[in-house]
């Protein structure tokens, strides 16, 4: 079953082309979070299974990768599944309940929980995610590249000390003041296990991979360049080095730093491919930031996707024309929303398709 040698081939590669700055047919188009609640063929298929066995079941997981992709004229899939499988792989529990979001029953209290941590083989417990990726790739059939992710150390290491979602980071940027050797070994550890998890992503066919550091937004600019961007480099060098030593091509890289638009000439300087900016960034001020040898992702605000189609296709041709066709790859800001419209997903891939 594991065929990782005879991939179809690619037939629409205007993503890769973009994220490596070449030129493209038509700009491309994905958007967070695409496989989702807001679609009715995802609610069923979760009315059956626990979010987590979905992430596990490769059938399941490709089932719904696929779902948004038979709707729109999508120009990437993302594989299915969550930043939250590495503290799981990591020995924690962690459950997703309906409404709520993501709940840690136990999470890290003090430095001395970290001795319960596996780092130890945590990759070979998310080896359902490569089976899932290497599954997809065969259903897909070269129509759109697939996308791997992962969390980054320091929105990882905020998951789990906070134990879900937080407005504040109150305790997670707690260890960063009162246990700052013992948050750099937590981060440590994340970033080893990252690097192991996006290897293993590449060699199950990831064309792509996104590192989503959602959590950035809490950091003022000095604590986002001391605990979040070296790790996010770290990252970056040793998972190119490890696919050189073992001759494999690097795939291209995307950091998504949510409120950091703070630090555009520090993401720049990082030695990814792209750049995903949040909906608080100005399209042209980017890309002096970051100059032309960078890729820019997004921008679209999600809560304009609440707007008339009118309005949404004026909206995606302005931000469109304002980034241009050259370097740039076409999205929302941030994840889509779980009542956003049909019909507003339809008009932004539309429009964004016809903006140039
Ligand atoms: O983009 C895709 O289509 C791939 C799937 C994907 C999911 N989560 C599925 C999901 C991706 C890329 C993620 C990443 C993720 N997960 C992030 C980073 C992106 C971001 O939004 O900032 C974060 C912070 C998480 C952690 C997480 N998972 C949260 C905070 C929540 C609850 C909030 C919410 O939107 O419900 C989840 C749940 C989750 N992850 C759902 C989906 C489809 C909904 C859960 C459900 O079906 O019950």
């Amino acid at each position: 079953m594991k065929d990782t040698k005879n991939f179809p081939i690619l037939k629409n590669d205007n993503l890769l082309r973009a994220a490596r700055g070449e030129a493209v047919d038509r700009v491309p188009v994905w958007v967070m979070r695409q496989a989702g609640r807001y679609l009715p063929e995802f609610q069923e298929v979760r009315k059956q299974h626990d979010f987590f066995t979905i992430c596990r079941t490769p059938e399941l997981a490709c089932e719904v990768t696929m779902q948004p992709l038979r709707r729109f004229d999508l120009d990437a899939s993302i594989i299915f599944s969550d930043i939250l499988v590495i503290p799981q792989a990591l020995g924690m529990t962690v459950e997703m309940h309906p409404g709520v979001g993501p709940v840690f029953p136990e999470p890290l209290q003090s430095p001395a929980d970290l001795a319960k941590l596996t780092p130890e083989g945590a990759v070979g417990r998310l080896t359902y995610v490569g089976d899932a990726i290497t599954m997809m790739r065969h259903m897909l059939d070269g129509r759109v590249p697939l996308i791997g992710f992962t969390g980054a150390p320091w929105t990882l290491m905020g998951y789990m000390i906070e134990g879900g979602g937080s407005k504040t980071m109150a305790k997670s940027k707690a260890w960063l003041s009162d246990y700052p050797d013992d948050a750099k070994k937590l981060l440590s550890m994340l970033t080893e296990s990252i690097v192991d998890y996006l290897e293993m992503q590449v060699k199950a066919g990831a064309q792509l991979l996104q590192i989503f550091e959602s959590s950035a937004e809490h950091l003022p600019k000095e604590d986002f360049l001391k605990w979040s961007v070296p790790y996010i480099k770290e990252i970056r060098d040793k998972l190119t080095q490890r696919l050189q030593q073992q001759s494999i091509p690097i795939v291209p890289m995307t950091i998504f730093a949510k409120g950091a638009g703070h630090s555009l000439k520090e993401q720049a300087a990082l030695g990814y491919d792209v750049i995903g900016l949040d909906w608080t960034v100005d399209p042209i001020e980017a890309r002096k930031e970051v100059g032309p040898n960078i890729t820019l992702q997004g921008n679209l605000d999600p809560q304009d996707m609440y707007k008339t189609p009118e309005e949404i296709r004026a909206l995606t041709t302005e931000m469109v024309q304002k980034f241009g066709k050259e370097r740039y790859i076409a999205n929302l800001g941030h994840g889509i929303t779980p009542q956003t419209p049909i019909v507003s997903m339809e008009t932004l891939v539309d429009a964004v398709h016809k903006a140039l």
